[in-house]
């Protein structure tokens, strides 16, 4: 039996502690590169991640497909709390195909994952025409992500397992009714028009799901709860991919201006069906500095104008998805801390450490309401009307591609020892800093 025990295998988890794109994509690829794990799994979230993997010319970016796709000895997961995408998913296969990565017999999709239907994303496009006419618009990214979990909740959600039985045709021909006339109440109540254009485009959407829901059943479904407790048993280790970030968690994030699953490490459990004693280690990654796609306050956002569109250039922040510009903001080391308390990140991954473009930078170290400086992480974000910052030295662009601790400038090891004093009462390393976007750049620091 204690045999047995220790041939378990584990399961570490990667998320972002930010406001996602930290380049969770590019340190899983480098994480997947050594061995260590057998598999790599999507847990939550659907096709609104968008995660770059660079390998020299090479650049491809999964929405749907885990970040192992360019390592061929890597089992690729999607787990059940996954909302998935057939016609992204379908086109990923085919681009990764189109690169030399035919993945088709490493990747593994349970049978109780939900699927996006052709009508979630205008559902999604809807619902935040009602919400722009309020102001409250949350900047989605038109994935259909809300209306497919909230189809999920309501227990009306194809899933992926419904797609090889015969009642199939039935239950999404039900579904489809019903978003139908939910979209006509859209139209007819808040002046979402459904005009020729649009039903064009419906028309079109239902022609390549379909296609790709043809596609998806030759793909391997199972149930993966039992093929990963499976390996775990085997002793082979598992990366499970955290999409978006703490700070758009469901729960925890700046509620409504979040995504519609918790991102947390602790919905690995439940979104792969495997128990929390598998759990090791948590990487939490950022950015050097912040950045955020979409609705609600910024505190740290960056107030310079020109200063602020510099570090978009220098950093090309434009979202992996939508191609929407990224707001930029300061390292903010108060919703960090929160970001961290949540996860229980134990190593943390700091990337774009190569870009910095004044010679002195801001962190923002604590939240005021006026005059009071906040405690908590406060309930919602438009209750912090200014931030408490400190400035240390800049370090320009003098570090892209540097491999070496020691061959980082004064200045940057000055600023990854400022951050590390500041989360010194906290259980973390800074275990490695991006310096492009590279799989091979980055050095290490605090091994
Ligand atoms: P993810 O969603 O967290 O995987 O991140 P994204 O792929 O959406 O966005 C991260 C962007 O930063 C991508 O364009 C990456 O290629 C790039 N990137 C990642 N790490 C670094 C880095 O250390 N330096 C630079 N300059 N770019 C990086
Ligand atoms: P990765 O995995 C950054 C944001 C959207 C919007 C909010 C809700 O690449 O880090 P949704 O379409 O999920 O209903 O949008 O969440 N958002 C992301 N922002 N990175 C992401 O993923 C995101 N996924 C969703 O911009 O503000
Ligand atoms: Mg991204």
């Amino acid at each position: 039996m204690s045999k047995l025990k220790n041939k378990q295998g584990f399961i570490d988890v990667v998320v972002g502690l930010q406001w996602g794109d930290e380049g969770k994509g590019k340190n899983i690829d480098e994480l997947l590169s050594h061995g260590k794990y057998s598999g790599v799994a999507r847990f939550q979230g659907g096709a609104n991640a968008g995660h770059t993997l660079k390998l020299g010319d090479m650049t491809f970016i999964g929405h749907i497909i885990p970040s192992g796709c360019l390592q061929k000895d890597v089992e690729l997961y999607i787990g059940n709390g996954v909302v998935v995408d057939a016609v992204s998913l379908i086109k990923e296969i085919n681009e990764l195909k189109n690169l030399g990565f035919d993945i088709k017999k490493r990747l593994y999709i349970s049978n109780r994952a939900k699927l996006v239907s052709h009508l979630h994303p205008f559902l999604d496009q809807a619902d935040e025409y009602r919400r722009n006419k309020l102001g409250t618009k949350i900047g989605t990214t038109s994935r259909g992500i809300g209306p497919a979990y909230s189809d999920v909740r309501f227990r009306r959600a194809l899933l992926i397992g419904d797609i090889l039985s015969p009642e199939f045709a039935q239950k999404e021909a039900t579904l489809t009714e019903f978003h139908t006339n939910f979209l006509s109440m859209y139209e007819e109540k808040y002046a979402f028009e459904m005009n020729a254009e649009r039903l064009g485009k419906i028309k079109e959407a239902k022609e390549k799901w379909d296609e790709a829901v043809r596609e998806l059943k030759k793909l391997q479904i199972c149930d993966l709860s039992f093929l990963i407790q499976k390996r775990l048993s085997e002793g082979k280790n598992i990366l499970a991919e955290g999409a978006q970030a703490v700070m758009l968690d469901m729960d925890f994030g700046d509620y409504p201006n979040v995504t519609s699953s918790n991102t947390l490490p602790a919905n690995v459990c439940l979104g792969l069906g495997v128990p929390h004693t598998y759990l090791r280690d948590i990487y939490g990654v950022i950015k050097a500095y912040t950045t955020k796609v979409g609705g609600g306050n910024f505190p740290a956002r960056i107030q310079d104008q020109a200063l602020e569109k510099a570090f978009q250039d220098a950093g090309y922040e434009f979202g992996a998805t939508t191609g929407r510009p990224r707001m930029c903001g300061w390292l903010d080391l108060f919703a960090l801390r929160y970001a961290i308390g949540l996860s229980g990140a134990n190593k943390i991954f700091i990337n774009k450490a190569d870009i910095c473009l004044s010679d002195k930078i801001k962190v923002v170290t604590g939240y005021k309401n006026n005059k009071k400086v906040l405690k908590e992480f406060p309930l919602y974000l438009t209750e912090v009307t200014s931030v408490t910052t400190e400035e240390i030295p800049g370090w320009g662009q003098a570090n892209y591609g540097v491999r070496e601790k020691k061959k980082v400038s004064k200045e940057l090891s000055g600023y990854l020892k400022y951050i590390k004093n500041k989360l010194s009462d906290l259980n973390v390393k800074i275990i490695s800093v991006g310096t492009g976007p590279d799989r091979e750049h980055f050095f290490n620091w605090d091994k």
